[in-house]
């Protein structure tokens, strides 16, 4: 199955950047060439100060170039549930740096004179069951408390019957992969260094100065900043960042798309909006969410998705298919700014599926941060607060679903099968001479053998049919059936397994 986004393509047109090479040193290092590490290194270096941006693959190679690029001042945590944990200040605060956020994004494509196809749409956030009334007039209750624009109505041009929704006025709709192309462009021949293919893979403070590892070489920085949408290594926050998948599909349909933003009240959400590529005009369904590493014939999502879109639009093709993974946050808003117990080391993650808008203020905020500077939304999102009442529910149960995962692979889920009963696309943890190995074959029917022991903090790693990728549940790595990583906290390979011991158990 070909998973690649319909924005992916763009991707072919960013410049390339040589991998790091040799040793090098910058005022600040920028981990992860995504939305929030390219805005970041676009502010540093307007404001004339050095960086070197270190991408493991390629520039939008994590969630920004799957996502489905739509901004927001609407969160996936409602604004009822923020008020009652934060309180009117911080509710404010968060819708409205999240229209900022919005302005921002607008006005650095007009400065940059970058081609993303940026438009200015409403969003209609419906309730198409009655149970579900009562909860959308809370959010529009909310709303007014801390004077965010919404419009309760019944009366949308959504082709599909709704009983009311809410009307948010100035969201937008861009594409995310040009957006970042666009970015990187202008950052040729800047103060700021952009190498890809380069992961890093070991960072040491020692009295102010950081040496990290990456290819072999080192950055020595004063400031490091890891954009990698969760932190690397061991940290904190990922006991307070959950990893899930949401899947998006791209279709062509009878009749009109639909102009504007539009998502149900469903648990987990659906959302449905439109987009043109290469002359033709696309229907986009997003949503059938779920934790990382908790299904294994994932391709059903998709399956679910088209279903969804076919009853409610005439579908013609479905003509793209993928899936990205992002953090949910214990206490529903995201963690920017310096590492819990560490100095200028930065960080900024738990974005939900709000972080087009979420990465771009995280930039804004570091910036200001590493400059010395105040920023107005720090206390929204401060990376080092503590919200016990607020984050216990889902602390307790995300931590203890990953201690309860980890003892169950630990002691089970291995399959009796051989190597040899595996279709080409799957994968399975095979009980091999008494070992349990990870293995999968490819489409060409070659076989591949890992260790399932997560290089990051030893949970069991499960399989993704739809990506053919090995998925970790407690923080959300991802493998290549190879072993190698596609996306972190891990930033070592899964150790390779002889294959002479698959032939041996064979016999
Ligand atoms: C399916 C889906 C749809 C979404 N749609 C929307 C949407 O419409 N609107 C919205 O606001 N949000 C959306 N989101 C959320 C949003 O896309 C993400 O929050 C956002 O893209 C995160 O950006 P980022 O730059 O922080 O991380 P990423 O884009 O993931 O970038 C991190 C980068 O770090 C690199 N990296 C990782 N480890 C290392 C290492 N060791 N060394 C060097 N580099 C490394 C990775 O290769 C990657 O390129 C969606 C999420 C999903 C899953
Ligand atoms: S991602 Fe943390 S143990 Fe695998």
């Amino acid at each position: 199955m070909n998973t690649d986004s319909i924005w992916k393509e763009e991707s072919g047109k960013c410049p390339v950047f040589a991998a790091l090479e040799k040793d090098i040193e910058t005022e600040v290092l920028i981990i992860g060439g995504g939305i929030t590490g390219l805005t970041l290194a676009t502010l540093l270096n307007d404001a004339g100060i050095h960086s070197v941006l270190a991408e493991a693959s390629h520039i939008g190679n994590g969630t920004t170039g799957m996502s489905s690029c739509h901004l927001t001042t609407q969160i996936d945590t409602q604004y009822s549930k923020v008020y009652s944990d934060f309180g009117e200040e911080i509710t404010a605060m968060v819708a409205r740096s999240r229209a900022e956020g919005i302005d921002f994004i607008e006005q650095l494509i007009k400065n940059k004179s970058i081609n993303c196809d940026f438009k200015r749409v409403a969003g209609y956030q419906y309730a198409d069951k009655p149970e579900q009334i009562a909860d959308l007039e809370a959010e529009y209750r909310y709303a007014g408390y801390i004077d965010l624009p919404v419009e309760l109505t019944d009366n949308t041009d959504l082709p599909i019957p709704v009983i009311k929704a809410l009307k948010f006025d100035n969201q937008a709709v861009f594409n995310a992969q040009a957006f970042i192309n666009g970015l990187a462009e202008n950052l040729v021949n800047s103060k700021c260094q952009i190498f890809e293919n380069t992961r890093v893979t070991d960072i040491r403070e020692d009295r102010g100065i950081f040496t990290v590892t990456a290819n072999g070489t080192t950055v020595r920085a004063l400031k490091v900043v890891m954009a990698t949408h969760i932190p690397l290594f061991f940290n904190v926050l990922q006991t307070l960042a959950f990893p899930y998948i949401s899947y998006v599909i791209a279709a062509t349909i009878e009749g009109n798309t639909p102009e504007n933003l539009y998502w149900d009240m469903d648990e987990p959400y659906h959302y449905i909006r439109s987009t043109e590529f290469n002359g033709k005009k696309y229907l986009i369904v997003g949503g059938a969410d779920h934790k990382v590493g908790h299904e294994e014939e994932t391709s059903e999502r998709f399956k679910e998705l088209e279903s969804y879109a076919r009853k409610k639009f005439n579908v013609k093709s479905v003509d793209f298919k993928w899936s990205a993974e992002f953090y949910e946050s214990a206490d529903g808003l995201p963690f920017i700014g310096e590492s819990p117990f560490s100095k200028n080391l930065f960080v900024a993650t738990g974005f939900a599926g709000d972080g087009l808008v979420y990465g771009p203020l995280a930039a804004l905020i570091i910036n200001d941060l590493i400059q010395g500077k105040t920023n107005k939304n720090y206390d929204a999102y401060d990376s080092t607060r503590i919200t016990i009442a607020a984050s216990m529910a889902d602390f307790f149960k995300e931590n203890i679903d990953n201690v309860r995962s980890f003892v169950a692979d630990k002691f089970g889920n291995v399959s009796e099968e051989t190597p040899d009963n595996l279709e080409p696309g799957q994968g399975k943890i095979l009980n091999l001479n008494g070992e349990k190995v990870a293995v999968a074959k490819d489409a060409n029917g070659e076989v591949h053998a890992v260790s399932p022991v997560c290089t990051h903090l030893k949970c069991n790693v499960h399989y993704n049919n739809a990506e053919q990728t090995w998925d970790c549940p407690c923080h959300g790595s991802r493998f290549s059936i190879d072993g190698s990583v596609v996306y972190g906290p891990a930033v070592d390979p899964l150790e390779k397994k002889e294959i002479v011991a698959i032939s041996e158990n064979k016999k």
